[in-house]
């Protein structure tokens, strides 16, 4: 396994790769999830590269980008036994040379739900995706349904740009009591890890009713704030009952949706979505 930082070596790299290759970019900080998108990326491809960047330009001002998890030398030891061809760790300077003013944004779709909260959130999220694809130039790309918005921009936006990239969303991992994988769960602490247990419960019990024959938008949003009221722990920032590829919210469930939502517990600021249909 090969580790650069520099773009001349990361072409000479890519340029000696045959066959396929697979990207999957990160922020570093790895679990289970993206260890799981890894692995699907070296059954699929001839050459796999990780990318690892904590991409300052998707973190608001208020947000916590000094204080997100690093810790590259445990990373490194996570995806040596994976058999990764290649792992970029560019430096900011590298991505965002003084001077740099060139960005690509995607409209409608990047409005609603996490951009609703975060309004510059997803700028910073295209215009480095479509940085990393063009330097590492993959067949496939590799992300998590967990930040299901984000998956939905990207596949937006390689369609819009006609990146030849396939976009390959694969499903969130959970720890055992349903509290989907993040490297921000580091966070939480005591009271508020139990408590963070209540995405899934409402997502559950929202995905229960459907189940059950309901279709009206409506009372599935009603049943996942009544779960998340339960816990006196969270404060619920969205909860969202939308069309899967639009993101528009429904009145009545007719094809694949997407219930979604963000919470805080304490200042740890969690998303959860469910897929139906
Ligand atoms: O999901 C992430 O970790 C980041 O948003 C991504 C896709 C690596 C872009 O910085």
């Amino acid at each position: 396994m090969k580790t650069i930082i520099g773009l001349d070596e990361l072409r000479a790299s890519r340029l000696s790769f045959k066959g396929t290759v697979g990207l999957v970019p990160t922020m570093g900080y790895l679990h289970e999830g993206h260890l799981s998108l890894i692995r699907l990326a070296r059954a699929e491809c001839d050459n796999v590269v990780v990318s690892i960047f904590v991409n300052p330009t998707q973190f608001g001002v208020n947000e916590d980008l000094s204080k997100y998890p690093r810790d590259l030398e445990r990373d490194l030891s996570l995806i040596e036994p994976l058999g990764v061809d290649l792992v970029w760790t560019p430096t900011p300077e590298i991505m965002y040379p003084t001077g740099y003013q060139t960005w690509v944004e995607v409209e409608a779709i990047t409005r609603p739900l996490e951009g609703s909260m975060r309004p510059t959130h997803f700028k910073g999220v295209t215009t480095v995706v479509a940085k990393l694809f063009n330097a590492v130039q993959p067949h496939k790309a590799y992300f998590g349904q967990k930040d299901a918005q984000q998956a939905a921009v990207i596949r937006q936006m390689t369609r819009d740009l006609n990146f030849p990239v396939d976009v390959i969303v694969c499903p969130t991992v959970r720890e055992a009591d349903g509290l989907a994988m993040s490297s921000r769960n580091k966070y939480l602490e005591g009271e508020d890890r139990k408590a963070a247990t209540v995405l899934f419960r409402a997502l559950s019990a929202a995905k229960e009713l459907y189940e059950g024959g309901e279709r009206n938008a409506g009372t599935l949003r009603g049943k996942m704030k009544e779960v998340l009221a339960s816990e006196p722990r969270a404060t619920v920032q969205y909860v969202s009952c939308a069309d899967y590829d639009s993101l528009e919210e429904l009145d009545v469930i007719k094809g694949k949706t997407l219930l979604s939502m963000a919470v805080l517990l304490g200042k740890t600021r969690l998303i959860d979505n469910f897929v139906l249909g």
